[in-house]
């Protein structure tokens, strides 16, 4: 029990690293939350710092999640799920201990759960995100349709626990990108360069 603890504090503690703000700080002198939607996430990472620095806060952010789950199994346990690892990464990246418990909006974390507790829907909710940032160039909106998405789609897999967290993480995303969804509204939501959005 001592170890699950522990563990699960491991979790949280890697979910917490802010890896957008650390990249922005080290390499750029720069701290992303002023500048752009002021997010600690790939996106704001990609706008503030460029494409290469935003591919990287993604990969580290979706790898905070996928090494946080695997860690049970990494040490052999089995009586608790890895989603609740999983989960504690995501309670890191939103409520981090390293940024006065604020933090993300909570989709490349999710994602990187799914990534390591179910693949098939990584790939499903990664293929949606991209196409509706190619159709509509908002990368908000497309992280918000893309877990509605696939959370429906994890129904038909009969897992309660996985998606009872969906269903929950859905309606996290939703109210973490509320800024969002009234720029959405307004029609004043910043696009990335690429994709139809920017024609319409
Ligand atoms: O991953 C967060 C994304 O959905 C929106 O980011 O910076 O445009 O608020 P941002």
């Amino acid at each position: 029990i001592e170890q699950i603890i522990m563990l699960l504090v491991i979790a949280y503690l890697l979910g917490s690293i802010p890896s957008g703000v650390w990249i922005g700080k080290i390499f750029f002198h720069i701290d992303i939350r002023r500048h752009g939607s002021g997010n600690i996430g790939t996106t704001n990472a990609y706008r503030v710092l460029g494409p290469i620095a935003g591919s990287i806060v993604m990969a580290l952010d979706i790898s905070k999640g996928a090494v946080a789950t695997l860690l049970p199994t990494f040490f052999h346990i089995t009586t608790i799920s890895p989603l609740i690892f999983g989960l504690m990464a995501i309670l890191g990246h939103t409520f981090s201990i390293f940024d006065k418990f604020k933090g993300g909006k909570a989709v490349a974390t999710s994602a990187g759960m799914l990534l390591a507790y179910k693949p098939a829907f990584f790939f499903l909710a990664a293929g949606i995100w991209i196409l509706i940032i190619l159709l509509t160039s908002m990368v908000s909106l497309a992280s918000m349709v893309g877990f509605t998405l696939t959370t429906i789609a994890i129904f038909f897999t009969h897992d309660l626990l996985l998606s009872t967290l969906a269903v929950i993480l859905t309606f996290f995303i939703f109210y973490r990108h509320r800024a969002n969804i009234s720029r959405i509204k307004n029609g004043t939501e910043s696009m990335v360069p690429f994709g139809l959005g920017n024609r319409l």
